[in-house]
């Protein structure tokens, strides 16, 4: 175990480059912004200040999360609003070293709420491609249909998005997960495969390992959102290690919804030390207590993970990522370089 100086795994964390795969930009809304939002847009929110909303955000399970959630998201309303909670985010990563990203959206929350796709899209994009030139953050965008709505309102999700595909890199799947398993978008899945797109999607975060193994092997995903619940079907994890099958974790919001009681119970470590492809990130970091960099400390702090899990945590968010092998290889060569940089400057761990 390491004896480290307090402020030495958040001096690592910010150090070494990292990617997020699983971020939910409408789960970037900090109260501060909704309200803000609200009042430039002349939409009431029911809460009175931005403290009451805070103190809203305090969750039973994903359900009770997504009211809120969703009840939220109705104040984002122009071009502007969806530029300006991308950017914000967009920010925040670059000043955290952050180097590549990978966004889900959800057009469903504000197209039935009669706001137009390529508002939601231009405004997100207008912010990607300034992250990009401003800070060299890299950026794809995932197109994310509401598993609580029917096949055929996704399918026609997918047709409406045809037409500006070049900024899509792929599809996957969100909202409530118990009761609405991956097979019920099989359909779907395929057509956005057919026309080239990468897919992923939400299994085990409250759902049965049942429903990872149907993302598996009828959605053909290339990543697994959350995953965790694999524990619960021994062979699945062995699967999810011989395939090296990503899982995009995510600590705090399992904490934050009950999906573990405390991080010091989360089995991400186990995942890693069994050799899964285990991948740290934020979800809807507005609303669970932390973005990217929290997640690796609060979760380095509640495991005792060493300097060589975080670093390999690291890694695995660019191999994991979308991103062409020729990138892959010149970050994860950066975080090793990173982390050869850090030790210089800060000596080697400490081992008690
Ligand atoms: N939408 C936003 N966050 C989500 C989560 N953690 N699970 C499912 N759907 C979501
Ligand atoms: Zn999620």
């Amino acid at each position: 175990m390491t004896d480290a100086a307090p402020d030495r795994i958040p001096a690592l964390v910010h150090a070494l480059p990292k990617a997020e795969l699983h971020l939910h930009i409408e789960g970037t809304l900090e109260p501060e912004m909704a309200f803000a939002m609200a009042r430039r847009n002349g939409v009431k929110l029911r809460f009175e200040s931005i403290s009451d909303l805070r103190a809203a955000y305090n969750f039973d399970d994903l359900q009770s999360f997504l009211d809120l959630y969703y009840e939220t998201a109705s104040v984002l309303r122009t071009e502007r609003d969806f530029h300006d909670l991308a950017a914000a985010y967009l920010d925040r990563m670059a000043a955290e070293n952050v180097r590549h990203v990978e966004i889900f959206f959800d057009p469903q929350t504000h197209t039935s709420r009669g706001i137009a796709y390529d508002t939601v899209l231009d405004g997100l994009c207008a912010a990607l491609d300034e992250a990009e030139a401003d800070h060299g953050l890299t950026s794809r965008l995932i197109l994310c249909f509401l598993r609580d709505r029917s096949a055929e309102e996704a399918m026609a999700v997918l047709e409406a998005a045809l037409p500006r595909l070049d900024r899509i890199a792929g599809v996957g799947l969100d909202s409530a997960e118990s009761g609405n398993p991956p097979s019920k978008f099989e359909a779907v899945f395929a057509r956005a495969r057919a026309e080239g797109l990468t897919t992923v999607a939400h299994a085990g975060e409250e759902g049965p390992p049942a429903y990872i193994r149907e993302a598996l092997d009828l959605l053909h995903v290339t990543r697994i959102d959350h995953g965790v619940r694999c524990e619960g079907d021994p062979d699945l994890v062995a699967r999810l290690r011989i395939e090296q099958m990503p899982l995009t974790v995510c600590p705090l919001s399992n904490i934050r919804l009950r999906v573990f009681d405390s991080l010091a119970d989360h089995n991400i470590k186990r995942l890693l030390d069994a050799g899964l492809l285990v991948t740290v990130n934020s979800d809807d970091p507005a609303y669970f207590g932390g973005y990217l960099s929290t997640n690796f400390i609060e979760t380095q702090r509640a495991l005792a993970l060493d300097e060589a899990d975080i670093v390999t945590l690291a890694k695995n968010g660019f191999t994991a990522s979308l991103l062409p092998a020729e990138k892959k290889a010149a970050h994860l060569a950066a975080v090793d370089a990173a982390y050869r940089e850090f030790q210089e400057s800060h000596g080697r761990p400490s081992t008690a």
